[in-house]
């Protein structure tokens, strides 16, 4: 028999699972992806990044201040190809035909067409509405329709509203984007209905009740290889199997125009004292390569590395004997403090190659953004994070979560 203080302790167990929903570990939607780096795409990494940072800056002004977005002004070099991409296959159909498409935290329309054409089955619906979407590294336009779209695990999503391409720039190689940032990034992209945002793939897993929480959580591992399945995206929950101690939290930030995006505050320090940057705003995001800072911020890790920039490849160049002197960086938001060690701050030496590089040198993964301080969005936490930390985008929660995973120490590298 339960004595009082065990019942009460276990409904309080209970209220405490349910209250919060990170240690939900059932109805978790599983989508494995792969990591892709074009070997053709010589020398882009950079260009690609910063023009990415230069349009989400720009969508992000142009919503902050209730302004539509001026497609042409948005983008100051040509598209470019993707240099490394995170696929992940996607079902869209009855029966489901499958595409291979971008995944996105830094925007939020799901679309295909890009390079396998749309096939329509009996669940496709056509809508009243165009959309039409400019990404840092490209764009597209085409029809909305809705379709049933099928995840991992066999899942499926009903009445998913997705987009189907009638040109697209920038996309070679992919099907198109699997697009899960926030929800307001989708106001504006149709028309004629352009002041509705159009649910993502999470908020539709979520409102149909597949899973139980509005988030996700992402992994991410180095690699070495050109191509390598290595990367899962849960819906729902984390996926605890992926990540060591406690996922630390912070709140998406106030500050425009990171606050559009998975945006937070967060200070950089080299070594044990070397002040990066001062505690400022900037965003995490899948679709950016580097590690990206406001450039005077750069110039100071420029310094304190001893790094070259190097013409080839647009990243800071190490010698060996530099390299073993490197110190880590220190990031900290909201009282937590992660470390990027020496080793993930080098490019991966396998594929120097692939980008432009001398095998025997070693390139660093932290840029410059393009912009000094102050502007509201101060660096990006890309790939070159994210394969060091299990991340969790919180849409319920407006938060944004890391926690260590067993390759944050790693000497891939
Ligand atoms: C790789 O990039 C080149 C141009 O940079 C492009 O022509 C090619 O289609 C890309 N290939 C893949 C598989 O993305
Ligand atoms: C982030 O930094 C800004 C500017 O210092 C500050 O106003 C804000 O309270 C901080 N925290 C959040 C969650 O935005």
């Amino acid at each position: 028999m339960f004595s009082a203080s065990a019942l009460i302790s276990t409904l309080l167990l209970a209220f405490i699972v349910s209250a919060n929903p990170i240690v939900v570990r059932d109805n978790l939607v599983h989508l494995p992806f792969a990591k892709q780096v074009n070997v053709t795409g010589i020398g882009h990494i950079l260009k690609n990044d910063q023009s990415r940072a230069a349009a989400l800056r720009a969508i992000g002004e142009a919503r902050a201040s209730g302004k539509q977005l001026q497609k042409d002004a948005v983008i100051s070099v040509p598209a470019q190809n993707q240099a490394v991409t995170y696929v992940a296959s996607v079902g869209v159909g009855s029966p489901a035909t499958t595409y291979s498409l971008l995944i996105d935290t830094g925007s939020s329309n799901t679309w295909v067409g890009a390079g396998k054409s749309y096939v329509r089955t009996s669940t496709s619906t056509q809508t009243n509405d165009r959309v039409s979407v400019t990404y840092g590294s490209g764009s597209f336009s085409g029809t909305e329709f809705t379709d049933t779209v099928s995840l991992g695990n066999g899942l499926t999503i009903s009445k998913q509203s997705i987009g189907v391409a009638s040109t697209s720039e920038g996309f070679e190689g992919v099907d198109g984007i699997l697009g899960i940032g926030p929800v307001d990034l989708t106001v504006d992209t149709l028309s004629p209905d352009t002041r509705s945002t159009i649910p993502t793939v999470t908020d539709n897993l979520f409102s149909q009740g597949t899973i139980s929480a509005n988030l996700i959580g992402i992994s991410f591992e180095p690699t070495t290889q050109e191509v390598s399945n290595n990367g899962e995206l849960t819906f729902g929950g984390t996926d605890s199997s992926k990540f060591t101690g406690s996922i630390a939290f912070s709140p998406i930030t106030s500050t425009s125009p990171a606050s559009e995006f998975w945006g937070i505050n967060q200070s950089i320090r080299y070594g044990s004292s070397t002040t990066i940057l001062s505690n400022t705003a900037g965003i995490v995001d899948t679709g950016t390569t580097l590690v990206l800072i406001a450039s005077d911020a750069f110039t100071r890790y420029q310094t304190a590395t001893g790094g070259v920039a190097d013409r080839n490849t647009g990243l800071l160049r190490l010698t060996t004997a530099q390299f073993a002197n490197l110190q880590s960086l220190f990031f900290t938001t909201n009282g937590n403090t992660f470390e990027l060690t020496a080793n993930a701050q080098a490019w991966p030496r396998s594929l120097n190659t692939a980008i432009g590089g001398n095998t025997n040198s070693v390139y660093l993964i932290v840029n410059d953004l393009g912009s000094n301080t102050g502007s509201g969005l101060d660096f990006i936490n890309g790939f070159a994070f994210l394969e060091r930390f299990y991340s969790v985008f919180d849409t319920a929660n407006r938060r944004v979560g890391f926690a260590t995973t067993p390759f944050t120490q790693a000497t891939t590298n």
